[in-house]
């Protein structure tokens, strides 16, 4: 029994092993059939510019072929930058940082869009959060995917509400919408790669998120009616030297 737990070590570090290199290896082939695509979508934009809009009957229906082609090009190139961006096997680049600034940033970002859908934004960040250790490239690209999704969800408007707290471990950002919500099928697979409910969609938004919030040791908690909303919860971790038995240190008020 005693060398039980060291060959199941040996196992997970096997079976890591493996894991990374067939990450390297999609990556590379994701890499491969960019260039490729991206000549095809060229030639399809030059050829789209041959036929030009004066033309006969015949030259408008090839037009509208070589449009649909385009699309589709369009449509694997964001694929694959997706998968690329969740395939990155990179290390962590971690410094202190605030989780208000971050997600006032990407909601600066959508306030555009979330004001021509008609959403509403109601920001309640606690002015007094302390910092946390952030990889900002890694944690804005979840704040990204997770209030985008949330803009997705609202097609006819809604709320959008963004809440910091404090927590027994650490800090908390709480993202409710007020959108069309999950039915249990989407719930249980929302965080599968490449499962997606929309047109289009990569599906992989969600677990490229979940995987940049644990890889900061946090995690993520989602709760969802269909038709009345969702609420994503992200938790992270203090760093220990912010832990203890004195009142935790305080980041300089942020995010306003
Ligand atoms: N806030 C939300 N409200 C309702 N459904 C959601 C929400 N967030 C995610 N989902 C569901 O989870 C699925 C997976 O989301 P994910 O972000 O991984 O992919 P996607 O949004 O479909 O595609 P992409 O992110 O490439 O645009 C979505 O298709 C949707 O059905
Ligand atoms: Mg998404």
């Amino acid at each position: 029994m005693a060398d039980t737990p060291h060959a199941g070590a040996d196992e997970n570090q096997r079976l890591r092993q493996q894991y990374h290199e067939i990450a390297q290896l999609a990556g590379a082939l994701a890499h491969e059939i960019k260039n490729p695509l991206s000549v095809i979508r060229m030639n399809m934009e030059l050829l789209a510019e041959d036929l030009g809009p004066g033309a006969g009957p015949a030259e408008r229906r090839a037009l509208q072929k070589v449009q649909i082609v385009q699309s589709q090009c369009h449509r694997l190139e964001h694929l694959l930058d997706s998968f690329l961006r969740f395939a990155r096997v990179l290390p962590l680049q971690l410094s202190p940082g605030s989780l208000n600034e971050h997600i006032s940033r990407v909601l600066d970002l959508f306030a555009p869009q979330a004001a021509a859908q008609g959403i509403a934004v109601a920001r309640f960040l606690d002015p007094d959060l302390p910092s946390i250790m952030i990889d900002e490239q890694t944690l804005q690209a979840a704040l990204v995917n997770l209030v985008k999704n949330a803009i997705e969800a609202m097609v006819d408007g809604g709320q959008l509400t963004a809440r910091t707290r404090l927590t027994r471990n650490g800090v908390a950002l709480d993202l409710i919408d007020t959108g069309c919500g999950m039915d249990p099928g989407t719930a249980m697979r929302m965080f599968e790669a490449f499962f997606s409910t929309k047109d289009g969609g990569s599906g992989l938004g969600l677990p490229m998120a979940r995987k940049g919030i644990e890889a900061h040791g946090g995690r993520i908690d989602v709760q969802s009616e269909l038709g009345r909303g969702t609420k994503f919860t992200l938790e992270f971790p203090m760093p220990p030297r912010l832990m203890g038995d004195e009142a935790p240190h305080r980041a300089s008020p942020a995010g306003d």
